[in-house]
């Protein structure tokens, strides 16, 4: 890649890779993704939000032992996954959120979690993780956001003293890809929706 990245492509090359090289990635690099997730909007500029970077091989190791069954046969997928070199776990904190809109400004005293239309704090955590995956693409590197299994999540709370207060919202892999992307996801068996199909200007339509 001679230069800069335009940002309409980055935004096209952004596809979740399964599969990574043996290069290390640049720390000054992750910082920068770090940075730019730090640069997301958050509702009331709550920044509810922390980011669990792991990219030391015994704590990756202790990551995919919490979250994965010791008895499983790893599958493609995990094979590829645990290829990645670093990963980085995208917390949201609902107190946060809470707390925040408590304050004079917002006065939501009574805490009632009736008022939020939707979870802000997952949100807003999750527009800081696609901004990580936008700098992964910028610097030419790959990354995939996937779910951490509910059952496991607390495994993972536990492994790296995340704070009662904060949640993953999933977890992202970082690292070199390759020309083989790895398993493909559900991308490889459905299309993309032409914005013809998802935009409804003035009035839905069917
Ligand atoms: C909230 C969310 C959860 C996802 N969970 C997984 C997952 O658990 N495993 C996985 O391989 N991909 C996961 N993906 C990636 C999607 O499969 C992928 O974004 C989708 O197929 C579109 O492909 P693309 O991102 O390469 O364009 C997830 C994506 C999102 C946004």
């Amino acid at each position: 890649m001679l230069g800069p990245m335009e940002f309409r492509d980055v935004v096209r090359r952004r596809r979740m890779i399964r599969r990574y090289d043996d290069r290390p990635v640049d720390r000054a690099v992750v910082d920068r993704a770090l940075a730019h997730a730090t640069h997301a909007p958050s509702a009331g500029f709550s920044q509810g939000w922390g980011f669990l970077v792991l990219d030391e091989p015994a704590d990756l190791d202790r990551f995919w032992a919490a979250t994965v069954d010791p008895g499983e046969e790893p599958d493609a997928w995990l094979r590829g996954m645990r290829t990645a070199p670093v990963l980085i776990v995208p917390c949201s904190s609902k107190a946060a959120y809470l707390a925040r809109y408590a304050e004079q400004d917002k006065g939501w005293t009574d805490r009632d979690e009736a008022r939020w239309p939707v979870p802000f704090w997952h949100l807003d955590t999750a527009m800081a993780a696609l901004l990580i995956l936008l700098t992964a693409v910028d610097e030419g590197l790959g990354g995939c956001f996937f779910g951490i299994p509910p059952e496991r999540v607390a495994a993972v709370k536990h492994t790296f003293d995340i704070p009662v207060t904060f949640d993953p919202i999933g977890a992202i892999t970082l690292g070199h890809r390759v020309p083989d992307p790895g398993t493909p996801g559900s991308a490889a068996t459905r299309p993309r929706k032409d914005p013809a199909e998802v935009v409804h200007r003035g009035r839905w339509t069917h």
